[in-house]
C-alpha cells in the first residue's frame, strides 16, 4: 500500500510558528514520525508540503493511479480553496482531512472546510498524532 501525505501552507514552519497551537516539534520531526509509522505499518509513503495551492493541486493530481490514500493537512487552503477540494473529488482516491489543532474551537473563518465533503474523514486537535490516526484508518480500512 502507497499513501501521500500532503501539507499545505506554513507548516514547514512548525516548532517555529505559534507553539501554544501547534507545539514545539518541527516539520522536520513530523515527517521522520510518519516516516517511522510507515516503516511499522510496513506501506510506502510520499510526503510532501508546499505553500503554493497550484503545487497542491498538482500533487493531489498525480495521486490518481499512482497512490491508495491521501492525508492532507490543506492548512490555511482548507477554509479557502475550491480547487483543492475539486482536485481530490477528480482523482476519487480515499482521503483523510487532518488538523493539528481542534479547527472547531477556533476563530470562524476556520469553521469553514470546503475540502471536507470530499474526505472519508476528519481527524483534528490530537497534535501530530493526526496523522498516525489518519494513516491507520486508510491501512485499515483500504489495505490489504
Ligand atoms: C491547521 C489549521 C488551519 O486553520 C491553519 O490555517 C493551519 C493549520 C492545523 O493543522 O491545525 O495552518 O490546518
Amino acid at each position: 500500500m502507497k499513501l501521500f501525505v500532503i501539507n499545505g501552507p506554513n507548516l514547514n514552519m512548525l516548532g517555529i510558528r505559534e507553539p501554544g497551537i501547534y507545539g514545539s516539534e518541527s516539520y522536520k520531526d513530523l515527517c521522520e514520525m510518519i516516516k517511522k509509522h510507515a516503516a511499522d505499518r510496513n506501506i510506502e509513503v510520499d510526503i510532501f508540503q508546499s505553500n503554493h495551492e497550484g503545487d497542491l493541486v498538482d500533487k493531489i493530481q498525480s495521486a490518481y493511479g499512482v497512490c491508495d490514500g491521501i492525508v492532507i493537512n490543506p492548512a490555511a487552503y482548507t477554509h479557502t480553496s475550491v480547487a483543492i477540494l475539486d482536485a481530490v473529488k477528480a482523482v476519487a482516491v480515499p482521503t483523510v482531512e487532518v488538523h493539528i489543532s481542534d479547527v472547531s474551537k477556533r476563530e470562524d473563518f476556520r469553521q469553514i472546510s470546503y475540502i471536507r465533503s470530499a474526505c472519508d474523514t476528519t481527524i483534528a486537535g490530537h497534535g501530530f498524532n493526526v496523522y498516525i490516526e489518519a494513516m491507520d484508518y486508510l491501512i485499515d480500512k483500504y489495505g490489504e
